[in-house]
């Protein structure tokens, strides 16, 4: 299994703070952002990690990251010209996910969950992680039949047809690559990971998991905060 962390994109919701670095660079209370997606990737057994930046602030990622190996894994990287979605990890990231699976994580998404059984014991298809959320229009957004089972996935849908949003940890195959170079672009001009994860729906290998623990995508001032202080919480050991 290797690994991908999206990292690029350009950040405009959280301006000012995105206007001198990168998103994923930003402060979650003792450590920059992008080293708890790293840390659930290598918490979870995956050594091989590509970590996918925008061309501004390339040099920030390096410094902090280097070659990986203070976080127990090996980094490489590669710059996204331009934040063409979410899907484009897997076109850009094809030759370093050779024949392999790959997990996608979101350079912005934090876990308190673990995620090393899900991984470890993958055996094919597609695994997501859903969570019961306020706010699902900001999302993509799983419903669910009277059994649980998904039914489909909608990306940001105005009249959302459940609470439950897909987060930023997506386990596939290797078949995922050419779903996304067959991919066309959404009305917002992105290759959508939701279209992906249809893609895996309609062929009846789509495994929908749930969440446990708090999540953060950071997308939002408030979260940004909130995850801040889920962090400080757990490093002076006031949560378990
Ligand atoms: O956070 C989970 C959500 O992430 C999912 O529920 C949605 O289905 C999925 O589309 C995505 O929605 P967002 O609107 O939150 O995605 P956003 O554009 O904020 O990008 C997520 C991260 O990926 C962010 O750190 C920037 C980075 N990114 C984004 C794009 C579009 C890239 O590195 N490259 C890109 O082309």
């Amino acid at each position: 299994m290797k690994g991908i962390v999206l990292a690029g994109g350009s950040g405009t919701r959280l301006r000012p703070l995105t206007k001198v670095t990168s998103k994923q660079l930003l402060p979650v209370y003792n450590k920059p952002m992008v080293l708890y997606p790293i840390e659930t990737l290598v918490k979870a057994g995956i050594k091989e990690i590509l970590v996918i930046i925008a061309p501004n602030n390339a040099g920030d990622f390096l410094k902090l990251l280097g070659d990986g190996e203070d976080y127990g894994c090996k980094i490489s990287y590669i710059i996204q010209e331009k934040p063409e979605g979410l899907a484009q990890a897997f076109t850009i990231g094809k030759n370093f996910i050779d024949d392999d699976n790959v997990t996608l994580i979101l350079g912005d998404n934090l876990y308190e969950d673990d995620f090393s059984a899900d991984i470890k014991n993958f055996k094919g298809g597609a695994k997501v992680f859903a969570i019961h959320t306020k706010d699902p229009e900001r999302f993509g957004v799983v419903e669910f039949d009277k059994n649980m089972k998904a039914l489909s996935i909608e990306e940001k849908p105005k009249a959302p047809k459940s609470n439950y949003a897909v987060t930023g940890l997506y386990v596939y195959d290797n078949s995922v690559i050419k779903k996304a170079e067959n991919l066309k672009p959404s009305a917002r001009g992105e290759l959508e990971i939701t279209d992906i994860n249809n893609l895996f729906l309609q062929e009846g290998t789509l495994e929908v998991a749930f969440v446990h623990g708090k999540w953060f995508d950071c997308g939002t001032f408030e979260s940004l905060f909130e995850a801040s202080e889920l962090a400080r919480q757990k490093s002076l050991n006031v949560l378990k």
